[in-house]
């Protein structure tokens, strides 16, 4: 009998890409449980369609996809929870900004949500629960960061998401359920158009004629991974037994400053775009880049993707998606 997979999160960036990965190579029931603060229904319902599968608009338990809008804090959710092996929890308030703003209503979305979820998971005997967490918790680090560095979160974003880490792993060596966190370094890729990261960002510019901004003086460094290399691995993770109660650090290992970025999309986009440099913004980290040997180790991870072919594939998604999302 087919696994069922329920994907929190999964109209969002990260869960579209989750979502056309397993559509196209495997062979799972899904379950988007998404609010559409942020997500997209529209594009998830294409996807879905594309596969020769009904976008069933409420959960239908027999049926090979299920689109549920609901909040990740409601505790109503037994009836889903009882027919799903696997969770794979994206959904979250994303932004650091927003966190500073306003923590509390942070904390709600990425603490409560991620405890409410942990608790229907035990009462449900969920086979594993992957936690989608971010380099955030780890705050200003020598990098490369790794799964040993002591967090010390320099935002609320940060500290929720180190709180939703504890919570995975106190409900590991609690109940048994098996958590795996995933902290994601700079991910880029198809459907990100709703975000702000600085890949979607000049991509929105360029297409649009207008200047990239460069906040410093551009020799800032990130580790930038493509979604799809995350969605072969989430799901390696929930394929595989006995890997619940740890951490893993997800990148490319690869570090490239934003003046390397520019000049890899100087080479695809073909057009002489203005670049703006602007004074750099507080807070932001110098150095940033992944160890992913754990990773590797215990998983077989292997990105496949380096970043001139990801971008490539990223600006031809753009180019074509700019108007429709
Ligand atoms: N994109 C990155 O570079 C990056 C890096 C590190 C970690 N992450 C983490 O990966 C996950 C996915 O990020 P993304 O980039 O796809 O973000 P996204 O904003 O595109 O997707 C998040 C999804 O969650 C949904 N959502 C938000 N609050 C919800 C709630 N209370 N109940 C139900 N649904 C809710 C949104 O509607 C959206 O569809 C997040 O947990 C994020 O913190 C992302």
């Amino acid at each position: 009998m087919k696994k069922t997979v329920l994907i929190t999160g999964g109209a969002g960036f990260i869960g579209l890409n989750l979502v056309d990965y397993i559509l196209k190579k495997k062979n799972y029931k899904i379950i988007v449980l998404d609010n559409l603060s942020s997500g997209n229904s529209g594009l998830l319902k294409k996807k879905v369609e594309d596969n020769g599968l009904i976008f069933n608009k409420k959960f239908s338990p027999d049926k090979d996809f299920s689109f549920v809008k609901a909040d990740i804090r409601d505790k109503n959710l037994d009836n889903i929870f009882e027919k799903t092996d696997y969770i794979v929890h994206l959904a979250a308030q994303t932004g650091v900004i927003p966190s500073i703003e306003d923590p509390f209503k942070d904390a709600e979305t990425n603490i409560m949500g991620t405890l409410n979820l942990l608790n229907l998971s035990v009462k449900h005997n969920i086979k594993k629960f992957i936690f989608s967490s971010s380099a955030a918790p780890l705050g200003e680090q020598i990098p490369p960061l790794d799964e040993r560095k002591i967090p010390s979160p320099l935002s609320p974003y940060g500290a929720s998401k180190l709180a939703a880490e504890g919570y995975c792993k106190a409900f590991y060596g609690s109940f048994g359920l098996e958590t795996v966190v995933f902290r994601f370094s700079n991910v880029y890729g198809i459907f990100s158009y709703h975000k702000g990261s600085v890949i979607a960002e000049f991509y929105k510019r360029i297409i649009r004629r207008k200047p990239i901004y460069v906040y410093g003086d551009g020799n800032q460094t990130r580790d930038f991974i493509f979604a799809e290399d995350l969605a072969e691995i989430i799901v390696r993770a929930f394929e595989k037994d006995n890997i619940g109660g740890e951490i893993y650090q997800l990148g490319t290992g690869v570090e490239t400053s934003v003046n390397q970025l520019i000049s890899y999309i100087k080479e695809i986009v073909n057009y002489n775009f203005e670049i703006e440099y602007k004074p750099e913004r507080k807070g932001e980290i110098r150095r940033n880049f992944a160890s992913i040997e754990k990773a590797k180790k215990i998983l077989g991870f292997n990105p496949k993707y380096d970043l001139k072919k990801g971008l490539k594939l990223t600006y031809n998604w753009f180019l074509e998606n700019i108007d429709k999302s």
